[in-house]
């Protein structure tokens, strides 16, 4: 498997994990609850978050005339992906482990207009349902701190990746996003980690995978 212009994007993350990563091995009433919260999130503190950060990516990427396929992965409520869909052609797949999530993701991309151009399928990040060379964009938001083996979910990522393809995998806020909003959005919601840290730390689990990468913090 050869993918020289695979660049795979860590971003230093400012942002929040969101308490709503179901395993496996969970009842489903608890991955309804689950699903539950993380929509109520999405629609409340999180809300101002996903827009800033699709026009960050969007423009980063120059996707805003490409095709082909996206995959968010995690994407639980689909807010990232309904920004994208916004800004791009590109078709976009909500990966996620939680399918309670999907009628509620369905139900906002018609609303927003996006029907046709989104999918949902059931995925766990470490053995996802795709061929190889599939997508041309990977995005995760607020989800890769919940993979139990980043290592394996990382080569399924690049494996999964057209060569020439990228990933961005993070967790919260677009880089222009006002300190004050983002301390609002943070209040009570106490991070205890190293930036730098855990960015050395992805930086060697990726390095794993891929030495073709570029990470960003
Ligand atoms: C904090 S929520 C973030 C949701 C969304 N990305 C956002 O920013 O609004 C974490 C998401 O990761 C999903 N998730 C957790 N572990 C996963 C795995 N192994 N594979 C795929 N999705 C996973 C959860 O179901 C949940 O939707």
């Amino acid at each position: 498997m050869k993918k020289t212009k695979l660049s795979l994007v860590i971003v230093g993350v400012l942002l929040l994990a969101g308490g709503c990563a179901p395993s496996r091995t969970e009842t489903k009433s608890k991955q309804a609850r689950a699903a539950e919260r993380m929509i109520k999130a999405s629609e409340g503190r999180l809300a101002p978050v996903y827009a800033p950060l699709a026009e960050q990516i969007v423009r980063d990427y120059k996707l805003a005339d490409k095709g082909g396929i996206g995959i968010d992965l995690g994407s639980g409520p689909g807010s990232l992906i309904i920004e994208l869909c916004k800004r791009t052609k590109m078709h976009w797949i909500n990966a996620d482990i939680n399918p309670y999530f999907f009628p509620y993701f369905y139900k906002r991309a018609g609303e927003a207009g996006c029907s046709g151009r989104v999918s949902a399928v059931y995925a766990d990040a470490q053995e996802l349902p795709f061929r190889d060379n599939y997508a041309d964009v990977f995005v995760s938001r607020g989800s890769y701190h919940f993979w139990d083996d980043k290592a394996k979910a990382f080569g399924e990522i690049y494996r999964v990746l057209k060569p020439g393809g990228v990933a961005f995998i993070g967790r919260g806020f677009a880089d222009e996003l006002p300190l004050e909003l983002a301390k609002k959005i943070r209040a009570g919601h106490k991070m205890n980690y190293d930036k730098k840290e855990k960015a050395q730390e992805l930086q060697a689990r990726i390095s794993q995978v891929n030495p073709c990468k570029k990470v960003r913090f």
